[in-house]
């Protein structure tokens, strides 16, 4: 595993950003799996830059998205497809029929998680997947479990992560219970993975995740086996680690 140690989010998002744009640059045609939550934002703010300078071109990327609240659709601002367009599609040149977000208004769990794992296997694999990292060691929405889940599925919320994302709600009763999320497997079969934290916050989960032991109960911890993965990270997220 690499670790790169940014001073600030700003210094975490350009390089961060910089590792994704070369590999669009490298492939223009590339499979990229992204991510929502707080940490990507000045990522895909700084890709939007590059973009708009005329640096970046995403006209060939397809993009295949972690996760989807059950029982949002893309109407809604709280939805992951809201997210995405607003913070990253809508301001480049993506086919936005080559981005791909879990369909949270199909009612039929088992419809919606399979159909997305054929989704994944026709793009023929992601090239690099970007991962944010929740406060108990999710990533994607896969939360602490006895064991690690495999392709697409739908999860119950812990309630950590609907407390940590009811921010983001008028209020907590309003925070899906539900979500499709893709699995441990669909994420370890990305070809690289990149892996951004921030924050004091951070600290002690990224410590637990990249030097405890691999187990389920810390998602994360898994990719540590993987070999490929980059974690980029501020000072403060990083203050734990011996880099
Ligand atoms: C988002 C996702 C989540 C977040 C994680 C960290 O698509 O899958 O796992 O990456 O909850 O969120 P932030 O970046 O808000 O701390």
């Amino acid at each position: 595993m690499r670790i790169i140690k940014a001073k600030d989010y700003n210094a975490m998002s350009r390089m961060a950003a910089n590792i994704i744009s070369a590999q669009i640059i490298m492939n223009s045609k590339c499979v990229l799996g992204l991510a929502t939550g707080s940490t990507p934002l000045g990522i895909y703010q700084q890709l939007i830059e590059w973009y708009t300078k005329g640096d970046l071109d995403f006209s060939e990327v397809t993009t295949i998205n972690l996760d989807e609240y059950r029982g949002l659709g893309p109407d809604n601002d709280q939805s992951y497809r809201y997210f995405m367009n607003t913070n990253l599609f809508d301001h480049v040149n993506i086919r936005k029929e080559y981005t791909y977000v879990p369909n949270g208004l199909e009612p039929d769990r088992d419809k919606a998680c399979s159909s997305y794992n054929e989704r994944i296997r026709a793009c023929g694999g992601i090239d690099l997947q970007l991962l944010g990292l929740g406060n108990n060691g999710h990533i994607g929405f896969n939360e602490p479990e006895d064991a690690f889940e495999k392709e697409t599925h739908c999860v119950k919320l812990s309630e950590s992560t609907i407390l940590a994302n009811a921010r983001f709600f008028d209020n907590q009763a309003e925070v899906p219970r539900e979500a499709y999320t893709m699995g441990i497997k669909s994420i370890m079969q990305a070809r690289k993975i990149v892996v951004v934290v921030s924050g004091e916050g951070k600290a002690e989960i990224v410590k637990k995740a990249f030097t405890g032991p691999v187990t389920p109960m810390v998602p994360a911890s898994v990719l540590q086996l993987h070999n490929d993965v980059t974690l980029v990270g501020d000072e403060p997220a990083l203050s734990l680690l011996e880099v």
